[in-house]
């Protein structure tokens, strides 16, 4: 059996539960999005945006990728964040890597792994940048101050983009975070002071 009832089931569900609790809350929300944050994260299962910072539907915009890389010729990202920032509006980016993130453990390695390979390419730039810091440390820690230096880099990156670099000439009011997830407590913490201009 491959039908999927049991998603469909818990759906309805959810909904149900919202719409008691307030039942206008999806007749408010389907007429417009208004979120404050821009979440840019890992794909991971288990960092899921809205859940881990306990937000409703229409908070968040939200774009994942494998290790929460932000490129500049990654038309994709760089379409949300446009998106995010010119037409929404978000008064905050937040750049939510996590520490055992799989994406850098990989680009830590020699193994090959197909196309994701030129991917992982972005996050080795940062391991080679950061050689010094992660010599003589033992792999575990070598891979918890990637997670860290690649949220840190990302960070760098979306405030080097037109995008936000426009958005700040013209005043906007906008920040950029670089924040990072503890899958063994459910805890984020700050890794970057906010960024607020150029
Ligand atoms: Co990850």
């Amino acid at each position: 059996m491959r039908r999927l009832d049991h998603l469909l089931k818990r759906n309805k569900e959810w909904a149900a539960a919202i719409t008691a609790e307030d039942p206008e809350f999806f007749t408010q929300l389907s007429k417009q999005q208004n979120p404050e944050y821009l979440w840019i994260g890992c794909s991971d299962s288990r960092v899921p945006a809205n859940q881990i910072i306990d937000l409703a539907p229409g908070s968040v915009f939200v774009h994942r990728n494998i290790a929460n890389v932000v490129v500049h010729t990654d038309l994709n990202c760089l379409s949300v964040m446009q998106y995010a920032v010119e037409v929404l509006k978000v008064k905050h980016i937040i750049v939510c890597g996590h520490y055992g993130c799989g994406g850098v453990q990989a680009a830590l390695g020699d193994q090959s792994f197909g196309l994701i390979d030129n991917w992982l390419q972005h996050i080795k730039d940062v391991t080679r940048v950061n050689a010094d810091k992660l010599k003589g440390l033992n792999s575990q820690d070598q891979l918890n101050l990637m997670c860290e230096l690649n949220v840190i880099q990302q960070v760098k990156n979306v405030c080097r983009s037109s995008i936000v670099k426009n958005a700040w000439d013209n005043g906007a009011d906008l920040s950029v975070h670089g924040w990072i997830y503890h899958l063994d407590n459910g805890v984020l913490d700050e890794l970057v002071e906010a960024v607020t201009s150029n």
